[in-house]
């Protein structure tokens, strides 16, 4: 997603300055080309030659020092960049941004740039809270920047609240984003189930399953970076909904779950059923706690919705992508689902084999298509896998399956 592309970072007057070296790190650890642009407060704060280090590339600090080659005067480096982060952004850059002041290289180059511009702030909880900083970001917000909200917790300056720098996944997963929206799934709306259903027996137990979500959060994660308008539908899991989803909506059983993929489902271009249903759920749920003494040790079972089966049977137009969880018999079983179910493919991890299936961070699978061809994936990241599978689903998208 970031691979090749190029990405300004403006780093101002802040302590926090030192967070965007490891940013810095992260976003060419993902591929990306980094320029850095620091304001002279900034160099109070870090030396340029760390961030030309880790970015490695020369820093510009100087509107008027000799330029390295023609390049990077500050026009250049506007029309270059594909995205322009302002990371720390302190209450004054946000000040000189909304007021269109342009007296340094960081500012002018603001200025000059189509790029999307994110800005990160990071300052004391007062100056953040103040009524002119506020106006401010109200106004870059209404002049189309992005301005993230900053993380709330002890800040450098000694005070607590809000101010804090957020997280920096947070910073590249919203880049990411940026990214993506011009990516192949543009305009596309993917549904997404995740994670286990839990179908309770009385108010204090339940029966569920190992899924951690792991697999659908990655799934969901990719489809956005990709431009996806993504929709996930999750079970309980400890993890966090991916930034940028077009709807969350979280879940409990496999009767809630049916549900909301049923409220959703009839004008998604793709539909990818990663969750691992609970088949059965209680046919008597008791409202009081079951005590030990007189229960007859039964509980009686009744069958569950089964929802990709619904989906099959009334698929119109949406590519419709399944799971399989197998223990024996994988590739019959899977094949029989498919045809079943009526879907595009299904994507089948053998769960006897180490490293697939539940809870890990890596799956492998083989994936069944509806034309017969079976594809066998080595073992790879749950995030890397959840690229092949939408790889695939692309091909399989309507505009494309003409070509
Ligand atoms: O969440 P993780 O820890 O990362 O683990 C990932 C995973 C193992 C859960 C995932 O890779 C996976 O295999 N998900 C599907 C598990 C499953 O329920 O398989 P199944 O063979 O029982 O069901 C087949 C398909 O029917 C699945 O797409 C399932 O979502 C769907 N189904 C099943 C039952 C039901 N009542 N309704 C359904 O829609």
């Amino acid at each position: 997603m970031l691979k090749d592309k190029f990405v300004a970072v403006g780093v101002t007057g802040s302590i926090a300055a030192y967070k965007s070296i490891q940013l810095v790190r992260l976003l060419k650890k993902a591929g990306a080309r980094v320029q850095v642009i620091m304001t002279k407060s900034a160099c109070e704060f870090i030396k340029p030659l760390t961030f030309q280090v880790i970015s490695q590339n020369p820093v510009i600090t100087d509107m008027f020092e000799h330029p390295v080659s023609w390049e990077v005067a500050h026009v250049a480096l506007a029309d270059k960049a594909d995205v322009f982060l302002v990371a720390p952004a302190t209450a004054n850059i946000i000040a000189k941004m909304a007021a269109g002041i342009a007296d340094d290289m960081l500012t002018s180059t603001l200025l000059a740039t189509k790029a999307t511009i994110v800005t990160v702030p990071a300052m004391n909880v007062k100056m953040y809270e103040n009524a002119i900083t506020q106006r401010n970001i109200k106004c870059l917000r209404k002049n189309g920047i992005e301005v993230l909200e900053p993380g709330e917790g002890d800040l450098a300056c000694g005070y607590s609240g809000k101010g804090r720098f957020p997280e920096l996944d947070d910073i590249v997963a919203h880049i990411k984003i940026i990214l993506g929206k011009n990516s192949d799934f543009k305009y596309k709306k993917i549904l997404i189930t995740a994670g286990p259903t839990r179908e309770p027996i009385d108010p204090v137990r339940f029966i569920t399953n190992h899924s951690s979500g792991k697999m659908g959060y990655a799934l969901a994660e990719k489809a956005i970076q990709r431009g996806a308008n993504t929709i996930l539908i999750s079970g309980p899991t400890n993890l966090k909904p991916p930034l940028g989803l077009y709807k969350y909506i979280p879940i409990e059983t496999a009767e809630e779950m049916f549900k909301a993929v049923m409220e959703h489902y009839l004008d998604a271009d793709v539909i990818i059923k990663s969750a691992a249903v609970a088949d059965f759920s209680v046919k008597h749920q008791e409202t009081e706690k079951i005590k030990k003494q007189g229960f007859n040790m039964n509980i009686e079972l009744k069958k569950n919705p089964d929802i990709l089966q619904e989906l099959g049977n009334r698929k119109k137009q949406q590519v419709l992508i399944g799971f399989a969880a197998e223990t024996t018999r994988v590739v019959s079983n899977a094949q029989d689902k498919l045809k079943r179910k009526n879907l595009d493919f299904i994507v089948v991890n053998d769960l006897a084999q180490e490293g697939a299936g539940f809870a890990g961070d890596t799956n492998i699978v083989k994936i069944l298509h509806k034309d017969g061809w079976v594809e066998e994936l080595p073992k790879m990241l749950k995030v890397d896998l959840a690229n092949e599978i939408l790889d695939r689903v692309y091909s399989y998208l309507p505009q494309n399956r003409a070509l």
